[in-house]
């Protein structure tokens, strides 16, 4: 993933040309600029839009965990626990971070891929998607229950 900062200047760049397009369009259709600048726009914003959207809560969990609690939190019966509406996830941010740390049967730990910064998104997503509610919990709050 692109570390933010990055992203952010990435994102700022894209905006930056999509202003820049109507004025340049108007200035150089002669010279034909546009045929240049159009496909760099789409690829500019295309990999912004991708980098800014890996970055939230719902796309990391979409990457990290649906697979086996699905998209919709409801998971999938006998096999993996729904997180909507699990004690546990309504419960606290850190039991959570726990189970997420730790481990807990079939479910591996994600201590060693997972950011701090990153499991707080996953976790503030989980407990406040799928009509969950849940205050918010940070990421020195998980790095200090190590
Ligand atoms: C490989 C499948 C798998 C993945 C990926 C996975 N989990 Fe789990 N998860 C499980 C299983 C299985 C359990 C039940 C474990 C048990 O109690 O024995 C579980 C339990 C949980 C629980 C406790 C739920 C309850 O009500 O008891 C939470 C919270 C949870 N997972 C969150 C997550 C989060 C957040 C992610 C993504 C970072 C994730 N899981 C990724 C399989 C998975």
């Amino acid at each position: 993933m692109l570390p933010a900062f990055l992203v952010r200047r990435i994102g700022t760049g894209c905006v930056y040309s999509k202003a820049m397009k109507k004025q340049t369009m108007l200035n150089l259709n002669k010279r034909n600029r546009a045929s240049l600048l159009l496909p760099a726009i789409f690829f500019c914003s295309s990999l912004a839009g991708a980098a800014l959207a890996q970055d939230t809560g719902e796309q990391l969990f979409l990457n990290s965990c649906a697979e086996c609690h699905q998209r919709d939190g409801n998971g999938i019966p006998n096999i993996y626990p729904a997180l909507a509406g699990s004690e546990v996830v309504l419960g606290s941010g850190v039991d959570v971070a726990l189970v997420m740390l730790i481990g807990r049967g079939e479910m591996p730990s994600f201590a060693g891929s997972i950011a701090h910064a990153d499991m707080a998104k996953i976790i503030n997503y989980v407990r406040n998607a799928w009509g969950n509610s849940g205050e918010h919990i940070s990421a020195e709050t998980i790095a200090n229950l190590k």
